[in-house]
């Protein structure tokens, strides 16, 4: 069943072209640069009257939705607000019924995802939300789902259940942004067409991925601590990449906006701290080589992820991982995210964990 792999959660990390393409197909016209959510609850007279979108999950979900903030206000012009749903549930909220709900779950039945749906629909808000499990809870409440079909995600470790939400999220930007008359109809379509070519380049990379963290994970093994730094998009990455390390090899791990570094966890920096740095040539690249800067001043160790061929970043690091460079690079946190994964995954092996079943946690959690 683990179709000859060692784990569900490597088979599911190379599901992930797969998984992403499922999400897509029968969802995009490309020749006529147009999304369509069939059953999905997602109307244009919905996202016309919306005034706040608000998105609310948990984890990995959440890191989800913090990607989605960045795309959906670029191409939007909606504000966007990303809750943890545990925060959400318990606060005085300003919820009303101009704002579009959309809790983001894997498993539909998140304790805490649920509660905030409920509070949020109890607002008046209409609640589309973004699940993986046909049937669960969360989509039985909703007004309406849009499915990510990434297929049963066995490995506690969340990986193409992340990358599939994310699909779904970049395909529902596209669609507000259709709707509000945002981007026109051949930035919609070359966004479009980017984001086929994410699956392809997927598979094309995989391979050499595994191979870099299979490398690194016999060096960085028996590090304490790890720092990951992203800006902009690569920030919730940088947050996902700590996450997968934390929860599966137990090596304690943060990920930080890069422009906070300097705000405090910069005291934390020597040579025994490995730091992934997230620096594709995109607006704020020159930000992020500051903050390599900073960091090997420190004698801090730079593994970084960037662009192939970016002979500048490989002279300023120790490590560097390669990912293609792609003419919009708003589909990047597809990119990115999966040599983290493999990262985690081959460091957890090396360190001995069980890594489809991580001490002290669940793959559904029910209860608050
Ligand atoms: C991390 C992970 C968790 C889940 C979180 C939410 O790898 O799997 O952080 O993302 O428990 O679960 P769902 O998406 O099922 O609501």
């Amino acid at each position: 069943e683990k179709a000859g792999y060692k784990h569900f959660m490597l088979k599911e990390i190379y599901e992930q072209p797969q998984a992403i393409l499922n999400t897509l197909r029968g969802r995009v016209l490309p020749e006529e640069g147009e999304v369509i959510f069939e059953e999905s609850g997602i109307t244009q007279d919905l996202i016309k009257k919306t005034k706040m979108v608000n998105l609310v999950a948990c984890g990995t979900s959440w890191h989800a939705g913090l990607v989605a903030k960045y795309w959906i206000e670029k191409w939007v012009r909606i504000p966007v607000q990303v809750d943890l749903a545990s925060e959400f549930r318990y606060r005085d909220l300003l919820v009303d019924d101009s704002w579009l709900t959309i809790p983001i779950s894997q498993s539909g039945e998140t304790a805490d995802t649920l509660a905030g749906l409920r509070i949020a629909k109890d607002h008046g808000s209409t609640v589309i939300s973004i699940c993986n499990v046909v049937g669960s809870t969360i989509t039985r409440e909703s007004d309406g789902t849009i499915y990510t079909h990434a297929g049963p995600e066995i490995g506690v470790a969340s990986t193409k259940a992340f990358t599939s939400q994310l699909a779904a999220l970049y395909l529902l930007g596209l669609f507000m942004a259709k709707a509000r008359g945002t981007l026109d109809q051949k930035a919609i379509k070359e966004k479009i067409d980017v984001m086929l070519e994410v699956p392809g380049l997927i598979e094309e990379e995989l391979k050499a991925w595994h191979n870099r963290a299979k490398d690194l994970s016999c060096e960085f093994s028996q590090y304490p601590n790890f720092l990951y730094l992203g800006r902009g998009l690569h920030f919730p990455v940088a947050l996902e990449g700590a996450l997968k390390l934390k929860e599966i090899s137990y090596i304690h791990a943060e990920g930080y906006a890069a422009g906070e570094m300097k705000h405090g966890p910069i005291a934390l920096i020597d040579k025994n701290m490995p730091v992934v740095c997230l620096a594709p040539q995109d607006h704020v690249y020159e930000k992020l080589l500051s903050n390599i800067e900073e960091v090997r001043s420190r004698r801090g160790i730079v593994i970084s992820l960037g662009e192939k061929g970016d002979e500048k970043l490989k002279k300023l690091s120790k490590e560097l991982i390669e990912v293609p460079k792609v003419d919009d690079r708003d589909v990047n946190p597809f990119l990115y995210t999966i040599p983290l994964q493999l990262l985690a995954y081959e460091i957890a092996v090396q360190r001995g964990c069980d890594v489809d079943q991580p001490r002290n946690l669940a793959k559904s959690v029910t209860v608050e």
